[in-house]
C-alpha cells in the first residue's frame, strides 16, 4: 500500500473549473513538493470514464498523472482511497452547481469521511441573505464550519495578500489610515469581457451579486479593517466582519450595456445590471465620514482592478496657495500587473515653482522574478493545510448579504438599468470624483 499525505476530490472533475484552474494549481503544487510524498486526486462525476481517459482530460506531467483517477459517482469512494493507503486529510472540491451542494455534502458524509475530510465551494453562496442561511444551515448538518472552506479567489491573489502586509508590516502608513487624512477609499474593477458564456447564470445574478457583494467588500474590509490580534485566520475574519457590521449601502446606480438584452441565452427584456457604482459608509472611529466608492462591470473599455486611497488636500498656502495641487493617492494595482503607486508632487526641473503629479512605483513582477502563484494554488494549498485565512466564512457571508440587500431588492424589482455602451464607462451619478484609475494602468510593470 502507498503513504500517501494528501488526497483531493474533485467532483464535477469533468467541468471547466477542473480543466482551467484546479488541476493546473495541482500539478504545480505537485512540482513544488507541496502535496507530500504521494498525493492521490480522485476526480468523480457521474459519467462513467476511465482513469486514462480522465488523465488525458488534462496537460499533466507523467509521474503526477499516475496519481490520477476517476471514480464514478462518490459512493464506493471512501473502500477506494483506502485501497491505496490512509490519507492525512482528505479535500472535497465541489466544482458544481450550487444547487448540488448540499446532497453531495450528505453524500461525502454519508460514506463516513469524518473530521478529516474537508469541502471546499466556490460561489455563489446563495441568491441573498435568506438563500445563504439556507445554505449554512444545510451543509452544517453534515460538516463543521471549520471543514467548510468558501472560495473568494480574490482572497488570494498576491496583490491583495500583499495589501495586509504593506498595511500591518510598514510602519509609516498607519499614522494617516483613517478619515483625518482620508478623503475618500474607492475601488475600481472594471473588464472589456461581457457576458460571454455564462448567460443563464449572470442574467439571474447581476453584477452585484457576482462581484460586490463577495470580491469586493473583501477587498474593501483588508483595506480598512483594525489590526488583527494576531495573524490566525479567526482573528482576521472577526476583524473582516466588524467592517461589515459597520458598512451600509448610501447610494448605488445600475446600469446594463447597450446589446445585452440581445445576447442569446439572456432574457429579452432582461433588468439585470452589467454594471454598478455604489457610494458606502463605515460607520466606526478609524474611518466615520469617509465615502468608499465602489464601481464595477462588464463591457468596459479595458480590464483593471485598483484600489485608490485618496487623502485630503493640502489647505490652501504655499504651493497650494491657488487650490490646484492634486491631493495624493495610494493606489493598489490588483491587476493585470499588481503593484503599488504613491502620487505625489514634484518639482518640473528648470521651471521655478513648476509643480506636476509624479509617482513611486513598486511592481511585484520588477521586484520579484518567480512565478507570482496563480489564487487556486495558494487556495487548495491552504485548505490541504488546513488554513482558513484567505477563506470566507458564513458569518462574514451573510453579513456582506445584509450589506448590498438594498441593492438587490431593487434590482430584483421594477426598475430598469441606465443603457451604456460597451467599450466605455457609464458616466457616474454620483457627486464625489472618481480617481482617473486609467492614469495607473500603463505605469510600471512588465
Ligand atoms: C468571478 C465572476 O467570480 O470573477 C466573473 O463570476 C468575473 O464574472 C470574475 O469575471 C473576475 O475574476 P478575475 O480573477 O478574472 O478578476
Amino acid at each position: 500500500m502507498t503513504q500517501s499525505a494528501f488526497a483531493v476530490v474533485i467532483a464535477g472533475a469533468t467541468g471547466n473549473l477542473a480543466k482551467l484552474k484546479l488541476v493546473p494549481a495541482l500539478q504545480k503544487l505537485f512540482d513544488q513538493n507541496r502535496l507530500g510524498p504521494d498525493p492521490l486526486v480522485i476526480g468523480t462525476g457521474r459519467r462513467e470514464i476511465s482513469d486514462e481517459d480522465f488523465r488525458n482530460r488534462f496537460d499533466l506531467s507523467a509521474p503526477f498523472a499516475d496519481n490520477f483517477f476517476y471514480h464514478r459517482n462518490i459512493r464506493g469512494i471512501k473502500q477506494f482511497m483506502e485501497n491505496r493507503g490512509p490519507f492525512e486529510r482528505v479535500v472535497f472540491f465541489l466544482s458544481l452547481p450550487p444547487a448540488a451542494y448540499s446532497d453531495t455534502a450528505r453524500e461525502i458524509a454519508a460514506e463516513g469521511f469524518g473530521a478529516k475530510a474537508s469541502i471546499i465551494l466556490e460561489k455563489p453562496f446563495g441568491y441573498d441573505l435568506d438563500s445563504a442561511r439556507k445554505l449554512n444551515t444545510e451543509l452544517t448538518r453534515f460538516f463543521d464550519e471549520s471543514q467548510i472552506f468558501r472560495i473568494d479567489h480574490y482572497l488570494a491573489k498576491e496583490a491583495v495578500l500583499n495589501m495586509l502586509v504593506f498595511r500591518f508590516a510598514n510602519s509609516i502608513f498607519e499614522p494617516l489610515w483613517n478619515g483625518r487624512f482620508v478623503e475618500s477609499i474607492q475601488i475600481n474593477a472594471i473588464e472589456q469581457r461581457q457576458v460571454e458564456d455564462r448567460c443563464e447564470y449572470f442574467d439571474g445574478a447581476g453584477i452585484i451579486r457576482d462581484m460586490v457583494q463577495n470580491h469586493l467588500l473583501q477587498l474593501l474590509c483588508l483595506l480598512t479593517m483594525e489590526p488583527a490580534l494576531s495573524l490566525d485566520s479567526d482573528d482576521i475574519r472577526n476583524r473582516k466582519i466588524d467592517i461589515l457590521r459597520v458598512l451600509s449601502l448610501d447610494k448605488f446606480h445600475r446600469f446594463q450595456y447597450r446589446g445585452y438584452c440581445n445576447t442569446k441565452g439572456i432574457h429579452p427584456k432582461s433588468k439585470t445590471e452589467t454594471f454598478a457604482e455604489l457610494q458606502m459608509s463605515i460607520t466606526n472611529s478609524r474611518w466615520v465620514g469617509v465615502p468608499v466608492l465602489i464601481r464595477c462591470g462588464k463591457a468596459a473599455h479595458r480590464t483593471g482592478t485598483e484600489i485608490g486611497v485618496r487623502f485630503k488636500p493640502l489647505p490652501r498656502i504655499l504651493y497650494n496657495s491657488n487650490g490646484s495641487l492634486e491631493p495624493n493617492c495610494i493606489i493598489f494595482k490588483i491587476q493585470p500587473s499588481e503593484g503599488i503607486v504613491l502620487d505625489i508632487q514634484s518639482k518640473i526641473p528648470g521651471s521655478d515653482n513648476g509643480i506636476t503629479r509624479s509617482s513611486m512605483n513598486f511592481c511585484m513582477r520588477d521586484s520579484f522574478w518567480g512565478d507570482i502563484p496563480e489564487a487556486y494554488q495558494r487556495l487548495i494549498h491552504d485548505a490541504l493545510r488546513g488554513d482558513r485565512t484567505h477563506f470566507v466564512s458564513a458569518r462574514e457571508l451573510e453579513t456582506a448579504w445584509d450589506v448590498v440587500s438594498p441593492a438587490l431588492e431593487q434590482s430584483d424589482g421594477d426598475g430598469f438599468p441606465e443603457l451604456y455602451e460597451p467599450g466605455t464607462l457609464p458616466v457616474s451619478r454620483l457627486a464625489l470624483r472618481w480617481i482617473d484609475f486609467d492614469n495607473y494602468f500603463s505605469e510600471c510593470c512588465r
